[in-house]
């Protein structure tokens, strides 16, 4: 089905899981294929974008067994990858093809991405730059140094690079990169950005050195292959965080989610709008694994702005949707990055939410929404983008009337399950439900 159709929902009163972290998937997938022998990777997230990654592995010569549906072993090659025979299909996903272009720029070989046609319009030269100075020789065949990308690697100079975005995928690739040349390489950004790669470094016995906001990692080093678990998306939880935040009377347990403080800017924005939540760390491992305890309130507006940015990145379309849920006035800036995600993320919440009724003004960097005016339902496009689509159904949850979002299968890039975790919200929850949840203890 690629159109939903979504109703007012009742209170939510449940405790949900949602599958495992996007990022740290496809992180744990290549650090796997590099190390020195075979890594079960539990959690694993088989989602359209993460299955590019396993099959970009597979192209470079790397075994990877499906276990079950969420369990990988990969068969680590200790960064001794073959040449690919065919071009590496990173599909709509933008962390595939910019962290593989790091470790493709350390392969003594030639190897062409290429990927759907949001992928195809999204900018490379943030990688191109780092890695052509690094050695390997990349050209662009898009315009604008756009995709595909021809790389021909090997002999890698370490680098000291200062970089002008606080982008995590700038970072991983220079970083995997750096594995492959001869001494230090180091990666400065302008502000935080999500730590998966260093910390999964370090939890695979390959030492990166943090100093502010600078991680430096020694080439030559081979990954020791070991289990490694891949907590709840905290992107997808998200979603459903959102909508129990904006209903007062809401109460929401999300399980065995990542707690990685460089992603939950979430929460904190939430509490900001009024909404009490609790986060309790279970397992303190290489990614906090835990839980998150939300209730409701009626919310208001917040300003989201700065150092934050790169926590909420991906969070922005839910947030404007919380936002124009909340009472007041929400300004979010410095935010212009959306622009060039799966689609330009400002322009399409804007027109949603207008669509919808509310009051927004985009600006260059941000959006301005004027909380509180009453949505209705309205037919809705995702953009071809996962997180539009899944921001935009949350919205229609608390719409008077029929909301339908067109092209929905996008979603299958992050979260494929979230329409059946949608049809059971929008049913009242049952008694078993609501007695699980009054009894935690209220805030
Ligand atoms: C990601 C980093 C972020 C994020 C993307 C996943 C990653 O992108 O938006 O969904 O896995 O490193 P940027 O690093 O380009 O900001």
């Amino acid at each position: 089905m690629t159109d939903w159709k979504i109703r007012r929902a009742p209170t939510i009163q449940t405790e949900l899981e949602v599958p495992g972290d996007k990022s740290i998937s496809h992180r744990a997938v290549m650090l796997a294929a590099m190390s020195n022998g075979p890594c079960v990777i539990k959690g694993f997230l088989p989602s359209e974008d993460c299955m590019s990654t396993v099959g970009a592995m597979r192209a470079l010569g790397v075994e990877i067994e499906v276990a079950d549906e969420t369990t990988l072993i990969v068969h680590g090659v200790k960064r001794a990858f073959t040449a690919p025979k065919h071009e590496i299909d990173c599909g709509n996903s933008g962390t595939t093809m910019r962290l593989m272009a790091g470790i493709l720029a350390g392969q003594p070989f030639r190897s062409r991405l290429i990927g759907d046609a949001s992928l195809s319009k999204r900018p490379m030269r943030r990688i191109i730059e780092p890695l052509t100075k690094m050695g390997a020789k990349i050209t662009a065949e898009g315009k604008d140094g756009r995709p595909p990308l021809v790389i021909q690697g090997g002999n890698l100079q370490p680098l000291q690079y200062v970089s002008p975005v606080a982008s995590a995928q700038v970072k991983s690739a220079v970083l995997l990169a750096g594995m492959f040349a001869k001494g230090k390489t180091s990666v400065t950004e302008p502000t935080q950005s999500r730590d998966h790669t260093e910390r999964m470094l370090e939890y695979f016995l390959v030492r990166p050195q943090k100093q502010g906001l600078t991680v430096s990692i020694f080439g030559d080093q081979t990954p020791e292959s070991r289990e490694f678990r891949v907590p709840g998306d905290i992107s997808s939880a998200a979603f459903w965080l959102v909508a129990a935040a904006a209903q007062p009377r809401s109460r929401l347990l999300v399980k065995n989610v990542g707690l990685n403080e460089t992603r939950t800017g979430v929460l904190a924005v939430l509490v900001r709008m009024g909404a009490a939540i609790r986060e309790v760390i279970e397992e303190p491992q290489a990614e906090p694994i835990g839980v998150i305890d939300i209730q409701g309130a009626r919310l208001k507006g917040t300003e989201i702005k700065g150092a934050e940015i790169p926590n909420v990145i991906d969070e922005i379309p839910i947030l404007a949707v919380a936002a124009a849920l909340a009472q007041g006035k929400t300004v979010i800036s410095g935010a212009s990055e959306l622009r060039v995600k799966e689609t330009d993320r400002l322009a399409a919440v804007a027109m949603n939410l207008r669509a919808m009724g509310a009051q927004v003004a985009e600006t260059e960097d941000g959006l301005e929404i004027l909380g509180g005016v009453p949505l209705h339902g309205a037919r809705l496009e995702s953009f071809g983008d996962h997180r539009i689509a899944m921001a935009f159904a949350i919205a229609g949850m608390f719409a008077e009337g029929e909301t339908t979002i067109t092209g929905t299968a996008c979603v299958n890039t992050s979260y494929p399950g979230f329409y059946a975790t949608l049809e059971s919200l929008m049913r009242p929850p049952t008694e078993a439900q609501t007695r699980v949840i009054t009894s935690l203890p209220t805030r």
